[in-house]
């Protein structure tokens, strides 16, 4: 239950100078001083792109002298921090805020808790394939446990942003290319994260980014302009943000990109139209990192003074690192040209969300103590492995090579099977590498019979001895996540050619995919048996692995996100629109003459070690929805679970409409052999879409129903509508 504080805010505001009022705006991150001059996000941004390692990065942020701008902290101009990620620092930090400050207002805390925090969990791209937005709210569940128990009060969670160009490096923090998936699984998240009342102090706010429509922007190049029509941007970008105010998160952070011109950080359009008038938000606005004086370098304000002023009057509240609003805000509101009233506006949004995170009734929410009891609980490891399992699609396996018989002897290979670093993936701030377990410590702890190599060398010899070889081949973790764009989304020629030298072995090959985007892998696709898709899994990668490759757990994961044969034929994605021409046999077709009109793998597949077939398609009408049914056999020996898709496609519409359009899906059980009927029902108002004139229209005419395994899915029915 929300609760309302608007009377506190108002008194503590009557009683803040302009300077403290800017103050609670400002949020910084520590910068680092001593033997290096590099600051804190530069440090960040080398971890990030590989030039130190997170070793190296927890050992210089333990031992660096670090500069938390106390003087700063004690004359009320830091409202929030970015970065701290320990109780220790965390409350020596709010206590001068708390007893050293005017006014004592506390800190918020804010960090990026994207897939876990001590505890990783797969990446969220990994996560989605589980589709099953329970798990997704359990896993946000833990990673709020974890994180407030280290001081955080906010993440910069969920990552909504569609994202269909594999490309993208950001592509593996979100939930794919779908927008119906995206919201489910950011609701989830939100609800998970922020549990049913901010003030417990193991709730965490959520602040879901990046508003809008980050993920299209142009060739896949991180930060680039996105340009888009309105119906587009309504109808495959807005729904997931939505979903996600919907459920209630307490912050937003608006995107690094334009948006048909106007950067999204002194967009008013996005800010104030549509995020508070039209959706009725009345949490916080933050900026992303150093946007506002970005703003320059795109080239729409003259100076850090001119963003600042047009950020804040188009409904930023507060500065995330670029100090832009602590130098310039002053001047601008004695100038008349803020005006204060909009600044206690931002103001008031800064104080909401600490008054409803309880923070004035006890800004200490946690203490080294339960610091040290909340991380890798038993049953948190248990979780992740449980995700990790469901994260993983199989993707190959011919002639039955999975699942390895129980007493197989395995030659292992490649880098990736052995570093633990590497199983967690982009931003995951809380990980320890010693926490993560390898396939090669999972194979030690089963006591498998097994060799490894990390190359070639010895492989006959190993190959001599094992009945099969599993290669762990991908992407390295720095390969994705933020400023990871990738124009070549093939395997590396390293990794392909350990592919090859096992292959010439005879002896069959498992290749296990470790990566953060979908890859592009024809050859891989041809030459090799079986292929596992195992992303970035979090702590637990080696035994969710292995739980697979034994068939303790029956693969079910589903790709979310499609992967394309060639990264020339990117963007790709299932819900495109057919053109006049669609892509067929024949010249004159909308293709590539060089690439195939079909993707590798289609969204919504994943194989399992049985089958499923669907039959008894019924599509009904009722005043409000539509209603589908059908039933899914396991047609195989082995218990399962397959998640039955619904899309839809509007024939003949005011628009050109997607070919298919995902609108429903169920995940079920289903033992060897049952049968069960699947329902779903689809209200009319799901259908609408927005015409020229930017009107939402219902959807009339003939409707195509199509339910099945994936999006290429198997049954057809009709109805109209
Ligand atoms: C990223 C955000 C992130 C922020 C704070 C930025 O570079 O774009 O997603 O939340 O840094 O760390």
């Amino acid at each position: 239950m929300k609760k309302d504080y608007e009377e506190q805010i108002q008194k503590l505001l009557a009683r803040m100078t302009v300077e403290e009022k800017i103050g609670q705006l400002q949020q910084c991150g520590p910068s680092l001083v001593g033997a290096f001059d590099v600051s804190f996000e530069e440090l960040l941004n080398m971890m990030f792109d590989g030039r130190i390692t997170q070793e190296e990065f927890n050992r210089l942020m333990g031992t660096a002298q670090q500069d938390f701008h106390e003087e700063d902290l004690r004359a009320g101009k830091i409202g929030s921090y970015n970065g701290i990620g320990d109780s220790a620092t965390a409350n020596r930090l709010q206590k001068i805020a708390v007893e050293e400050t005017r006014l004592g207002i506390p800190l918020l805390f804010g960090y990026d808790v994207i897939h876990g925090f001590r505890t990783v969990t797969p990446i969220p791209l990994a996560e989605s394939c589980a589709w099953e937005p329970e798990l997704w709210e359990r896993t946000g569940r833990v990673a709020a446990e974890e994180a407030t128990a280290a001081g955080i009060h906010m993440t910069f969670a969920p990552m909504v942003d569609v994202a269909k160009d594999a490309r993208w490096g950001r592509v593996s923090e979100g939930a794919g290319e779908d927008v119906l998936l995206n919201g489910l699984y950011g609701a989830a998240k939100v609800r998970g994260f922020q549990g049913d009342d901010l003030s417990r102090e193991n709730a965490m706010a959520a602040c879901l980014k990046h508003f809008a429509a980050y993920g299209a922007v142009e060739a896949g190049q991180d930060y680039n302009r996105v340009d888009m029509s309105m119906q587009r941007l309504w109808e495959e970008y807005m729904p997931a943000y939505k979903a996600c105010v919907d459920a209630g998160a307490r912050a937003v952070m608006p995107a690094f990109n334009d948006i048909n011109g106007v950067p999204c950080t002194v967009n008013s359009w996005l800010m104030r139209d549509v995020l508070r008038e039209r959706w009725g938000f009345d949490g916080l606005v933050i900026s992303d990192s150093n946007a506002i004086a970005e703003c320059v370098n795109h080239g729409i304000a003259e100076d850090k003074k001119d963003a600042a002023k047009q950020a804040i009057l188009a409904g930023m509240d507060m500065d995330m690192s670029s100090n832009s609003y602590i130098s310039c805000l002053k001047e601008l509101v004695e100038s008349g040209e803020v005006p204060e009233q909009i600044l206690d506006e931002a103001a008031a949004d800064v104080l909401r969300i600490k008054f409803e995170l309880g923070l004035f009734d006890d800004p200490y929410q946690t203490d080294e103590e339960r610091e040290s009891h909340a991380m890798l609980k038993e049953e948190s490891r248990a979780l992740a492995r449980e995700a990790a399992v469901k994260s993983i699609v199989l993707l190959k396996n011919e002639n039955k090579v999975l699942p390895l018989k129980a007493d197989a002897k395995i030659g292992l290979f490649g880098s990736l099977a052995s570093d633990k670093e590497q199983m967690t993936g982009a931003w995951a701030i809380g990980a320890k590498p010693e926490d993560c377990v390898s396939i090669l410590e999972a194979c030690r702890m089963r006591g498998i019979p097994f060799q490894y190599s990390e190359n070639l060398t010895d492989a006959e010899k190993i190959a001599a001895d094992s009945d099969v070889l599993v290669a762990a081949i991908g992407e390295m973790k720095e390969e994705s996540g933020e400023a990871a764009s990738r124009a070549d989304i093939t395997l590396s020629p390293e990794h392909m050619a350990l592919i090859e030298g096992l292959l010439a072995t005879g002896k069959p090959v498992v290749a296990v995919l470790f990566n953060g985007r979908p890859l592009a892998i024809p050859k891989l696709a041809q030459k090799v048996p079986a292929i596992v898709e195992a992303w970035h899994l979090g702590v637990e990668a080696g035994n969710a692995v292995l739980d697979v490759l034994y068939g303790d757990v029956n693969p079910s994961g589903k790709l979310t996100v499609t992967f394309p044969a060639a990264a020339g034929q990117c963007p790709m994605y299932y819900a495109h629109i057919n053109t006049g021409r669609p892509g067929g046999k024949s010249k004159f077709t909308s293709k590539y003459l060089d690439a195939p009109v079909e993707p590798l793998y289609p969204f919504g597949y994943g194989l399992s070690y049985t089958a499923y077939s669907y039959g008894d398609l019924e599509v009904k009408k009722e005043d409000e929805a539509l209603l589908v049914s059908v039933s899914v056999t396991n047609t195989g020996d082995r218990d399962g679970q397959e998640t039955a898709q619904c899309y839809v496609q509007d024939r003949a519409a005011k628009r050109v409409r997607p070919v298919r359009q995902l609108k429903a899906f169920e995940k079920v059980s289903l033992k060897a052999g049952e049968t069960k009927t699947v329902s779903f029902r689809i209200p009319f108002s799901e259908l609408c879409y927005y015409d020229w004139d930017m009107k939402e229209v219902p959807c009339e005419g003939f409707l195509k129903v199509y339910v099945g395994g994936d999006c290429q899915a198997a049954l057809t029915g009709e109805i109209c509508l």
